[in-house]
């Protein structure tokens, strides 16, 4: 499969995954043959790419780190966990430990590259950028090589740690223009709110409910709520930097989520751990497996693979065209060959 920018699908071409609308309903089932009436409606609702099957792109297969299910399990425990805290009722910890234990395994022993399409959320909701952030800090933890414990105690304050969200207004949340002085001061309350939903509970470990409290503090001192610099935990440093990445590729109601490449440009400029950044900056692929690129030579490639070891050098498979018709492909493993690289993506027809 490849991905098409919606404004170039025709007639006839085959969806290859299920495309999901905001809401998180299915609009178009993989396999459907799309036709030029949807076209508007996707673009509508800012859905610019999607991926096809054809002939050149056979075989291309993007991995996904979490399969749907398990993704969604996830997603409605969380979500009724942190409904409680509406409630004023306390987190059910076994909860949290079989989750944070359940990713641990699934992405412990992979050397895994992450697509952004692997953290896009349906809506930015709270409990939906804590599974993101808890899913990245996890596979960051097992490249810096944190030990099992500590790792348990850092995954799972990533995955609580916008906790005190759940009782501010929804309106300033959510509010796609600019916030107010006020506003941001309340805003700027929710790691403290959610430290002291937490702070009583025996079951959650101290790791834990630091990195609620600091998941704002930044290493030059500029964050919040104590202005505290480089003698924050590890863990708070590791869960800082994942939210930061994950609010820069997400889609927000005031603008869409930025490419990796725009993403690390930005995070460069944040005053956070630039070990941890580099580190981050590794998880990602560059390009997408399934996009389509712009290489040294002028030509159009696929790219097939992602490599850790050099994210922006993937193997390719190259199309050659003639006229409309595709004349010929082949593959260019970017890592081995020297004299080629990537120039940008290709954005045209093919
Ligand atoms: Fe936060």
């Amino acid at each position: 499969m490849r991905l098409v920018l919606t404004k170039h699908l025709k007639d006839g071409d085959i969806i290859a995954q299920d495309i999901i609308s905001s809401e998180g309903g299915v609009l178009l089932r993989h396999d459907t043959r799309f036709k030029e009436v949807f076209k508007s409606k996707l673009i509508e609702r800012h859905i610019l790419e999607v991926y096809v099957d054809d002939e050149i792109s056979k075989g291309i297969e993007p991995t996904k780190i979490l399969d749907t299910t398990s993704k969604n399990i996830i997603k409605n425990d969380i979500k009724s966990e942190f409904d409680k805290l509406k409630d004023n009722l306390e987190l059910d910890v076994q909860v949290l430990n079989r989750i944070t234990h359940f990713l641990i395994e699934q992405l412990g022993n992979k050397e895994l590259i992450i697509e952004l399409e692997d953290l896009k959320t349906n809506d930015y909701y709270t409990y939906e950028h804590c599974i993101a952030v808890a899913i990245l800090t996890e596979v960051v933890c097992n490249k810096m090589q944190i030990g099992l414990e500590k790792k348990v105690s850092i995954v799972m304050g990533a995955l609580i740690h916008d906790i005190g969200k759940m009782i501010l207004p929804k309106d300033i949340l959510n509010k796609p223009s600019r916030l107010n002085e006020e506003e941001y001061n309340l805003i700027k309350t929710h790691p403290e709110v959610g430290y002291m939903m937490i702070k009583e509970n025996r079951e959650l470990n101290v790791i834990t409910k630091l990195i609620v409290l600091c998941h704002h503090e930044r290493e030059d001192q500029s964050g919040y709520p104590f202005g505290k610099g480089k003698e924050l935990h590890i863990g708070a440093k590791i869960v800082a930097a994942c939210d930061l990445y994950h609010a820069l590729i997400s889609d927000r109601c005031y603008r869409k989520g930025l490419p990796i490449s725009e993403a690390i440009a930005i995070a460069q400029r944040e005053p956070i751990n630039p070990g941890i950044r580099k580190v981050i900056e590794s998880c990602f692929a560059y390009y997408p497996v399934g996009g389509m690129v712009y290489l040294n030579d002028g030509n159009i490639a696929i790219v097939e693979r992602n490599f850790s070891a050099d994210i922006k050098r993937p193997l390719v498979r190259v199309v050659i065209k003639e006229g409309r018709n595709v004349k010929q492909t082949y593959k260019i493993n970017l890592q081995e060959e020297d004299k080629y690289y990537i120039t940008g993506r290709y954005e045209g027809e093919l």
